[in-house]
């Protein structure tokens, strides 16, 4: 099989911090199709050698069992090529177009590394040079849009020049391996199946807490904030992961429909189940690993008198006949005491105990990272006391350690899956814009709490998050993981 791979952006931090060198390791793990062509495209004037250079350099910077050795680079190169683009220009997409014409590659993927802002101009040129033909697929970085009007436009725009098969919108959570196993833990074991509903769990938790802060991002980030950074997709796409209905198939429909369903079952929020449901927090100065660290309000480029939160703590429902009455907690921020991202499935508490001392509802860890794994938590006696009260014991699975050799990052499986053409693992336009319907009342009612009583409760950088967030879960009468 043969393809180009254009990356549109070529020169910007996404190309070089996660595109390229994702794409090395594929080509190392020689999962890379050996007929195929890499081609940057940026604004600046340079030719192949020169940015070639430059690319070694940065894949340089990268951890060192991923750093190529001189051979392998220089094989890698021969791939890489550079375009200079002006993205406004139309004589430049003709340009492109006579680059990929050179040759007919079975398969183009074009992928938008760029602001959003210039996806719906980059594919409307691109279809006036007819490359919106039926080999070529387009791939969208997020974030796709602020809010549900331009996330509707957006897909509007690219999907007037391209069909729904030939968008492929990226939510790199979808391609770490702990998320395939997710799927994998749910719909290839029968064990847990007649447990995981409403009878058997009493509430899940999600967390994305990363212990590092927005660093040199401020300003992108300040115009997005993690409700839109990390809720709206990432931890929506986990709950629906977590939450659906066996799918029929494998099929990419078959299982982005049944994750619709979920995101349409979510129990909507109004302002006053906002006020009471969603706690925004803002990190200040605090300790974290590396010593004493800034507020966000001191960051790089971040107004002093910013209202934009750096953490999210939410409860929900999916309300149908298998969750009805279990709440869901999601949670995500900056500069939180640890990086840790993981599913906790609390299940009920046995109706009776026959042992002394409290006794301690089992619960499943899925683990994202920074390990890959799974734990379930149970009760165990010790035997050798009568009338002893139980243990925790636990079942831990590290994948990590026993798949070492087959994981693969989650870029790389992403870009693997783009050229192969396969949906599973992007986001269809239908879920992307159900999941902005359902957030879009918080952004609301943020907005017009935003005065002077207003704006995100502080927290100090290397803790959990503001008070209100435990006060949240405590209401329900449980408490997050690391409380427990
Ligand atoms: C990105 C967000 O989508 O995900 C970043 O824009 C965040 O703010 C990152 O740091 C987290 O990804 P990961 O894979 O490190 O958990």
């Amino acid at each position: 099989m043969s393809f180009d791979l254009v990356f549109f952006g070529g020169t910007g931090d996404l190309t070089w911090r996660k595109l390229m060198p994702a794409l090395f390791q594929a080509f190392r793990h020689g999962k890379l199709p050996a007929d195929g062509r890499i081609l940057a495209v940026a604004r600046e004037e340079q030719d192949d050698q020169r940015y070639r250079q430059w690319l070694g350099e940065r894949l340089q910077r990268v951890e060192d069992a991923k750093r190529p050795s001189e051979q392998e680079f220089a094989q890698f190169a021969e791939l890489v090529h550079y375009r200079r683009m002006d993205l406004s220009r139309p004589d430049d997409y003709s340009g492109l177009k006579a680059w990929l014409d050179e040759r007919s590659a079975d398969t183009a993927v074009l992928y938008l590394a760029t602001s959003p802002h210039l996806f719906p101009q980059i594919c409307e040129q691109l279809g006036a040079v007819g490359l919106n033909r039926p080999n070529v697929r387009v791939v969208l970085e997020k974030p796709l849009g602020h809010d549900l009007a331009s996330a509707q436009r957006i897909n509007r725009i690219v999907g007037s020049v391209f069909g729904e098969e030939q968008a492929l919108r990226i939510d790199h959570y979808l391609g770490k391996p702990a998320v395939q196993n997710l799927m994998a833990l749910r719909f290839g074991n029968a064990l847990f199946e007649p447990l995981w509903r409403r009878d058997s769990i009493a509430n899940i938790q999600i967390t994305l807490a990363e212990s590092i802060g927005v660093g040199s991002r401020g300003d992108f980030y300040d115009g997005t904030g993690a409700l839109r950074d990390m809720i709206q997709n990432h931890a929506l796409q986990l709950l629906t992961m977590v939450a659906m209905e066996p799918p029929s198939s494998h099929d990419a429909d078959a299982i982005r429909d049944e994750k619709l369903k979920v995101l349409r079952s979510l129990k909507p929020f109004d302002e006053q189940s906002v006020l009471r449901d969603v706690v925004r927090g803002q990190y200040r100065k605090g300790m974290a690993e590396d010593g004493v660290v800034i507020g966000y309000l001191d960051e790089e480029r971040v107004p002093p008198n910013s209202h934009c939160e750096t953490f999210v703590a939410l409860r929900t429902e999916v309300q149908n006949w298998r969750w009805a009455g279990v709440p869901f907690y999601l949670r995500t921020g900056k500069r939180l005491a640890e990086r840790d991202a993981q599913i906790v499935v609390n299940f009920r508490p046995t109706p009776h105990s026959i042992f002394p001392g409290a006794s301690q509802p089992n619960k499943l860890v899925i683990k994202l990272q920074p390990e890959d794994g799974l734990e379930l938590h149970l009760l165990a006696a010790k035997g050798n006391v009568q009338g002893e009260s139980l243990v925790p014991v636990s079942l831990d699975l590290d994948f990590d350690k026993a798949f070492a050799e087959n994981r693969v990052g989650a870029y790389e499986r992403l870009l693997l899956e783009a050229i192969a053409g396969r949906l599973n693992l992007f986001v269809r336009s239908d879920e992307q814009e159900q999941a902005w319907r359902w957030v879009e009342p918080i952004l609301q009612t943020w907005q017009r709490s935003d005065g002077a009583a207003g704006g995100p409760r502080p927290y100090a950088a290397g803790t959990w998050g503001p008070a209100a967030a435990s006060a949240l879960v405590a209401r329900d009468g449980f408490s997050w993981a690391e409380e427990q």
